[in-house]
């Protein structure tokens, strides 16, 4: 419209850019205020999580479990899941965006509970498996352990300096030289890694940016194509996995059908991290 009255000396913009880049480093560093709403959500989230938890039982079907975690979500005052949660019992865990959530839990097998509060427009994203019935089985354990390790030892390398990249390649050392003790792979670490032998249990990258949205904005690289470093004040999850095919008749049969991912939301600090989401069991 100014344009339309520069007969009159008005003055318009002699170009139009689009702000989505420029908002979007806003949105990767978290100020106080938002921290304590990922908080907030965190605490929802972990409410949520441990209802669901507890009150599982086989014969229940997933989607009274999707219920009680949405109830818990309102009950206490979040907007929404900040996504469709996934609720997979067994071998619907090995499907990684599972979102029917419409079968009976059984007796002896996991549940994959992948869920999060929206709190004030800030996303939780947290994964938790955990035994139907509540007792892993020894085969069920080892495989938990060896996801549980990776996490861990990700968890703990995270600080300013490190990439994404970093990350996702300890995780996947990490998990390859456990599908290699677990019998679920054969052969020299580096060679399984190097031929990506180890994706037919580990398909998915180990993180995203979480704010926001739950795959939030930000640039994941530098404009050299260089692996951007963490800086503090960003929030990312590290979500390792083992997934079993049910139908993978060359892994050991005690394994098949097993999915487990373990995720939480890891603030970085000047001094190296935050686990947002530690209170979740
Ligand atoms: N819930 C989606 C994700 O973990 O990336
Ligand atoms: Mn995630
Ligand atoms: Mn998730």
């Amino acid at each position: 419209r100014k344009l339309r009255r520069g007969r009159k000396g008005a003055l318009g913009p002699s170009a139009i850019e689009d702000a989505a880049a420029f908002l979007a480093e806003f949105r990767l560093f978290k100020t106080e205020a938002e921290l304590d709403l990922m908080r907030a959500g965190a605490t929802i989230t972990d409410e949520a999580h441990r209802a669901a938890m507890t009150q599982c039982r086989p014969g229940m079907n997933e989607y009274e479990i999707d219920a009680l975690i949405e109830y818990t979500f309102r009950r206490r005052g979040a907007w929404a899941p900040a996504y469709t949660s996934i609720v997979g019992g067994g071998a619907n865990a090995c499907i990684l965006h599972y979102i029917e959530n419409n079968a009976a839990l059984r007796e002896g097998d996991l549940l994959l509970i992948d869920a999060g509060a929206e709190v004030d427009g800030f996303a939780l994203d947290i994964t938790r498996t955990s035994p139907v019935s509540g007792k892993f089985s020894p085969a069920q354990a080892d495989l938990y352990q060896a996801v549980l390790r990776s996490q861990e030892e990700a968890i703990a390398a995270t600080r300013p300096g490190t990439t994404l990249s970093d990350i996702h390649d300890g995780v996947v050392r990490s998990l390859t030289a456990s599908m290699v003790d677990l019998g679920l792979l054969d052969g020299a670490v580096d060679d399984l890694i190097e031929t990506g032998a180890y994706r037919r249990f580990y398909m998915h990258k180990t993180s995203h940016w979480l704010g926001a949205d739950v795959h939030d904005a930000g640039r994941y690289k530098l404009s050299s194509g260089a692996d951007r470093p963490l800086e503090p004040g960003m929030v990312l999850t590290i979500e390792p996995g083992i997934y079993v095919a049910p139908d993978d008749e060359l892994a050991p049969e005690a394994l098949r059908g097993i999915g487990i991912r373990i995720e939480d939301d890891i603030l970085v600090t000047e001094g190296g991290y935050e686990n947002l989401t530690l209170a979740t069991p």
